[in-house]
């Protein structure tokens, strides 16, 4: 065997070592308290764009007798004072979902 054939031969089975490596698992941290899920079109867009600053735990915090203006104040305050990315058009979804899972209008 020459040299050329023994690092052929090295690399190859590097290469068949590495694949037949045990598949990686990443465990992450718990990332906190997630958005309860629901079946309103507006959990997804919560989710997109609720949880990007800060968890769903600052949803738990806030008083389940809460109206339906007063999730709406709190929807456009994250857009107005913090620049949250929320689309205008999704902004009744969203309110809609806060309310409906965390304010004065969830199911008894
Ligand atoms: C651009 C980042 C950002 C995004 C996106 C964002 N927030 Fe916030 N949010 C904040 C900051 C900053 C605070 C204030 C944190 C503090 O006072 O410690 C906050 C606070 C809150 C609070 C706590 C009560 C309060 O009024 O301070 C709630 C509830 C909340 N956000 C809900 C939402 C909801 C619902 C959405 C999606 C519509 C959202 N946030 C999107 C940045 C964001």
């Amino acid at each position: 065997m020459n040299s050329k054939t023994f690092v052929a031969l090295a690399l190859a089975l590097a290469a068949t070592s590495a694949i037949h490596a045990a598949p990686k698992t990443i465990v992450l941290p718990p990332d906190g308290v997630q958005l309860k899920p629901s079946s309103l079109p507006g959990y997804a867009k919560a989710q997109a764009q609720c949880v990007a600053c800060h968890s769903a735990e600052y949803m738990l915090y806030q008083p389940p007798s809460a109206p339906r203006p007063y999730w709406d104040a709190m929807v456009k305050r994250m857009k107005t004072v913090f620049n949250a990315p929320i689309e205008d058009a999704d902004m009744p979804l969203i309110v809609d979902y806060l309310v409906k899972t965390y304010g004065n209008e969830q199911p008894k």
